[in-house]
């Protein structure tokens, strides 16, 4: 095969990870159509994929993953910066040195017996000033053809890359070496070693022994949040965990707003929601569902791009009542991981159809009918689709400057005393929101689900640095900028004394995506109280729904004492960080405290 690039950075890279891994051979990617297909053809014959009924779900597959790998693995993930201090209390640390003779331990001679791939994409528009150009290598036909959803991938790369472009290096094995005894299966990947590792100072990103989503998708979550943070501290950006929509109003005027909730929380669902009947001529356009790249723009506003180009959204709870324009985006060319399959050769999950099929077999590969027990597909089961698809894509999604975003959203999962929604003051009280914000912990991660923990703009997880120093980060941002956008809180998931949700959720949020909008655009009214401005019951509009004035006051109470406790609360994690925590955040902690 010849080399399609000029890159001697890459060239000289490939090499080196080449001689540590002693792949059988290489493959270097073109992102073209009959590359894609062949791998797909490769990995059916190979049994990790199932070609879906095409009539159903045309061009699109089912991999189902070794039930060990199925989630990001939190506690086997490593930020290797030179100073432990560097990456502070929240990361997993290894002296950088000690970590790379682990790791080339592990990765010599683990593509034995497979094929390594040299996947060049592109985080962002390829050649927008925001975009950041990454190369992964890996020996997951898995991973290549989920990349090609999920970024820029292909050709065009090494042309934009040229003879000295800059790119992130991104190593990736499932760390299962072929022949010795060891034969192939369906989901290779390393059951006893697992490391994602990033090296932020020489920015670049070693991921051993998982196939699976965050663990192996290397431009998600370990270029496009933890190395991106760091590059953004440096240069004066931000990389946040956030989804991106426009509002477009009647009179066609369009307000971008950005989000911050913790994984599965409801980001794809809000990120493409529809607009309740009663709000003719309104329109959610979406441009992105998790990651968002913004920078300081030419006329003093923050300008943001969604860095990736598909949607790796988790599947179970997602329905045409939930998110019917996932379901559109998801109709054909995706991949589905961990669903259920059924006898018609199409995918079922959770709360698909509100009657489950009679048999289905499971994302483990057993036969399974309702009565079994057991859940069809995974909890944190995911689909793969190209954002392109989706009906609601902003005509602006692409845009190189990026779009410029007005409000950015915080919230988490709350079931207790947290209300519908408040308005900080201003960005340093908007900043303190962010950071001691918290939720109920989902799927996404292995771990307990539902236990509640503190996680600041959603990024705890995923920040490449010392989460004080990411609150500065952040302070200065807003200082930078002469109108930074105005931040809210906001929890969609507040229930009564007997276990119901208080509050409807989905197309109904568009209720207060509106009152937020009309507090950017000076229209709209709020009143003062402890926590920040918020609206009263005249003040949204609830046309078309039942909703009285005593369950919105249920909805926007504050139990005073319960809230100052919660806020005593805040110490242990500001506890945790205090060498590096700004002192503005104990004054607003003071300030809050005070007011309640
Ligand atoms: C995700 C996550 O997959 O946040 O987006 O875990
Ligand atoms: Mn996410």
């Amino acid at each position: 095969m010849t080399i399609p690039t000029t890159n001697l950075g890459v060239m000289e890279w490939v090499k080196e990870i080449e001689e540590l891994c002693t792949p059988d051979q290489i493959h270097w990617c073109d992102g073209s159509e009959s590359e894609n297909q062949s791998l797909l053809d490769l990995m059916v014959a190979s049994g990790t994929l199932k070609k879906l009924n095409p009539l159903k779900r045309p061009n699109s597959y089912l991999a189902c993953s070794d039930p060990s790998d199925v989630a990001r693995v939190e506690d086997r993930t490593y930020i290797c910066s030179i100073s432990k201090d560097d990456a502070g209390p929240t990361n997993n640390w290894m002296p950088p040195a000690e970590m790379k003779k682990n790791l080339k331990n592990l990765f010599r001679g683990c593509m034995k017996g497979r094929t390594m791939y040299v996947v060049p994409f592109s985080m962002g528009p390829i050649g927008s000033p925001l975009a950041h150009i990454g190369i992964e290598i890996t020996d997951s036909p898995y991973v290549v053809v989920n990349m090609r959803i999920m970024t820029r991938m292909g050709q065009r790369v090494w042309e934009v890359l040229g003879l000295k472009g800059r790119f992130i290096p991104c190593l990736h094995s499932v760390g299962m070496p072929l022949g010795e005894g060891v034969q192939e299966v369906a989901w290779p990947c390393n059951k006893d070693q697992k490391y994602i590792v990033h090296f932020p100072e020489e920015r670049s990103i070693w991921s051993f022994g998982s196939g699976y989503g965050g663990n192996a998708l290397l431009g998600k979550k370990c270029f496009a949040l933890r190395i991106a943070s760091v590059m953004a501290r440096d240069e004066g950006w931000m990389a946040e965990h956030m989804l991106i929509l426009g509002v477009e109003s009647p009179q066609g005027e369009k307000t971008y707003v950005a989000a911050a909730f913790p994984s599965a929380c409801g980001k794809t669902n809000f990120a493409m929601l529809i607009p309740p009947k009663a709000f003719q001529g309104w329109k959610i356009w979406t441009v992105g569902d998790d990651i968002a790249w913004i920078k300081p723009g030419w006329d003093g506003r923050l300008y943001a791009i969604n860095p990736e180009a598909g949607f790796f959204g988790v599947a179970p709870g997602t329905s045409l009542r939930t998110n019917p324009n996932a379901m559109e985006s998801m109709k054909a060319n995706t991949i589905f991981t961990n669903v259920a399959l059924t006898p018609d050769g199409d995918v079922w999950w959770e709360e698909l159809t509100e009657t489950p099929p009679a048999e289905l077999i499971d994302w483990t590969g057993l036969p399974w009918t309702p009565d079994c027990g057991r859940k069809a597909a995974h909890p944190n089961a995911r689909f793969t689709a190209p954002a392109c698809q989706c009906p609601t894509i902003d005509p602006a999604w692409e845009n190189p400057e990026g779009v410029p975003i007005s409000a950015i959203i915080v919230g988490g999962r709350r079931t207790t005393d947290t209300p519908l929604v408040f308005q900080a003051f201003n960005w340093m009280h908007g900043v303190y929101l962010a950071a001691t914000m918290g939720s109920e912990t989902t799927a996404a991660a292995v771990g307990k689900v539902g236990q509640m923990r503190r996680d600041p703009m959603a990024m705890l997880p995923f920040c490449g640095y010392h989460m004080g120093d990411y609150f500065r980060h952040w302070l200065k941002m807003g200082k930078r900028v002469p109108t930074p956008p105005r931040i809210f809180h906001v929890n969609w998931f507040r229930k009564g004394d007997g276990g119901e949700y208080l509050w409807p959720g989905f197309s109904e949020n568009m209720r207060v995506l509106k009152w937020i909008i009309d507090r950017c655009t000076g229209h709209g009214v709020g009143v003062e109280t402890p926590l920040g401005w918020v609206p009263r019951y005249q003040d949204l509009d609830w046309n078309g729904l039942d909703f009285t004035k005593e369950q919105w006051e249920k909805l926007m109470s504050v139990d005073r004492e319960s809230m100052r406790l919660k806020t005593l609360d805040h110490e242990e994690l500001f506890l945790k960080l205090h060498d590096h925590l700004p002192k503005e955040l104990l004054f607003e902690r003071e300030l809050l405290i005070s007011r309640l």
